[in-house]
């Protein structure tokens, strides 16, 4: 077991000093790599060696490397080492977060840790939680308590209201939940990609006249798209006197309220029923770790609890908190442990620091893409997310640059549809990008499109 950790811990050692030098990552051909992993299971034992060395050749490289610097695709994954270790500590203790009586100690500082997040988005003592997978779960879990709380769980007629710049995860979640497409408003954004609070009480209006139930909002505390922050306030107090839900998908953007930046952007995230936050984003976590909070805690017991006669044991004393208690697993692992070790290691200024990095690494790239006269910013930078066009292009062009930038290696952007057109996004979270790399990804993103 030694001998084999201390190999592992090597590899990733490796891995994490020369990610700069390498490229971002591989897109595998499915022609080779499904048949190069479809072998029966051995009934012998093979050295530990040679599993590794399989591993080192054909699957870690054959995978994006989204804590690469130069990964600026999709929402990167900027994970750090003291979490990987409490990963490892997590799985090695098989520690089970499920219930008081199976790890009373892990539920005890999973509480901790959601009472930093509670206070961080300057939430009141009663707003409580669960860690989950991510935002995709976190959204699950809130909207299923929305539904119970405001519906108690019949449908029939409700209406919910989002703007057209919201994650697919919600439209999964609503799917999941029993909504039909025609109980789902996705109001049109404003010139900002924001949801309009005037569109959004007209919407709620209409809907009401015509005899239907509105019962709860989605407000985006950062899209994944260009970063936009909906009006919180503005969407809080129409859900206050509509008396409908308000859901902040903060999976993106939430974790930026530890900066002084991000606590002006998100200015009212306190005001939300429940917000989806992700640590396995803006708090350079490593995947699965992602959390959902709720304003009144218990509504998720209200949700979620079932007793059954062989948990008996496991429910015996109120002042004991049991997960399983509060969301949809019962067997879960201990996702808060990398939280809390990686805060205790690097301290809160630097968590800071990191996230401040984020914004003013989109900033840096909006002021040289402005330089630059073949590109035409789209969105400004705005939560470290920013957008942009190639003057000129064809909708054919941006394809074209993601396999030439996929085949290059260097660093890689994605695009997404912003106003029905196609635009090339940068999010740049990752606190060990450097400007130059930023620089350098915007000449090689110039020279591969003249090549095009
Ligand atoms: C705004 C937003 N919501 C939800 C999600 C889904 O989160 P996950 O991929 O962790 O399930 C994402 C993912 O990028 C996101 O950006």
């Amino acid at each position: 077991m030694r001998a084999l950790g201390y190999r592992v811990v090597d590899l990733l050692v490796d891995h994490y000093s020369r990610l700069a030098e390498k490229p971002v990552g591989t897109k595998g051909d499915p022609a080779v790599l499904r048949p190069l992993f479809k072998s029966a299971p051995p009934r012998e034992p093979r050295p530990a060696d040679q599993i590794l060395a399989l591993l080192t050749r054909d699957v870690f490289p054959n995978t994006l490397h989204i804590t690469h610097p130069r990964f600026f695709a999709f929402v990167p994954g900027p994970s750090n080492f003291v979490s990987v270790m409490a990963d490892a500590l997590a799985s090695g203790f098989n520690v089970f977060n499920g219930s008081w009586l199976g790890g009373s100690a892990a539920a005890a500082l999973e509480l901790a840790v959601i009472d930093w997040f509670r206070e961080w988005c300057g939430f009141p003592e009663a707003v409580g939680g669960l860690f989950v997978s991510g935002g995709s779960m976190a959204n699950l879990a809130a909207l299923a308590a929305a539904r119970h709380v405001k519906l108690n769980d019949r449908t029939q007629d409700a209406v919910i209201y989002y703007s057209d710049q919201t994650h697919s995860s919600i439209d999964r979640a609503l799917r999941v939940i029993g909504f039909l497409p025609e109980q789902i408003r996705r109001v049109r954004s404003d010139a900002a990609f924001r949801l309009s609070a005037d569109a959004l009480a007209r919407a709620i209006a209409a809907d009401r006249d015509g005899g239907l139930r509105p019962f709860a909002v989605i407000a985006n505390a950062g899209t994944t798209n260009t970063g936009a922050v909906d009006p919180l306030r503005e969407i809080a107090a129409i859900c206050r006197e509509q008396d409908l839900w308000m859901h902040v998908d903060g999976a993106y953007g939430a974790a930026a309220v530890i900066s002084e930046r991000g606590r002006k952007e998100l200015a009212g995230i306190e005001l939300a029923d429940s917000l989806s936050f992700d640590p396995h984003k803006w708090l350079f976590q490593p995947i699965e770790c992602g959390c959902v909070l709720l304003r009144d805690a218990s509504l998720l017991k209200a949700t979620y609890r079932i007793m059954p006669e062989y948990l008996a044991d496991v429910h015996r004393n109120a002042v004991e908190v049991n997960p399983c208690d509060y969301g949809i697993q019962l067997t879960r692992g201990f996702r808060a442990l990398k939280v809390w070790m990686s805060i205790q290691y690097f301290g809160m200024d630097a968590f800071r620091a990191a996230v401040e990095r984020g914004f003013e690494l989109a900033e840096f790239a909006e002021s040289k893409l402005r330089t630059m006269p073949e590109w035409e910013v789209v969105t400004p930078a705005q939560m470290g997310i920013v957008s942009f066009r190639r003057r000129g292009a064809d909708e054919k062009f941006y394809p074209a640059l993601h396999d030439a930038m996929l085949r290059d290696g260097f660093a890689l952007a994605t695009s997404t549809v912003l106003n029905g057109r196609t635009a090339l996004r940068l999010c740049t979270i990752n606190p060990r990008t450097t400007e130059d790399d930023i620089e350098r990804t915007l000449e090689r993103l110039s020279s591969l499109s003249s090549t095009l």
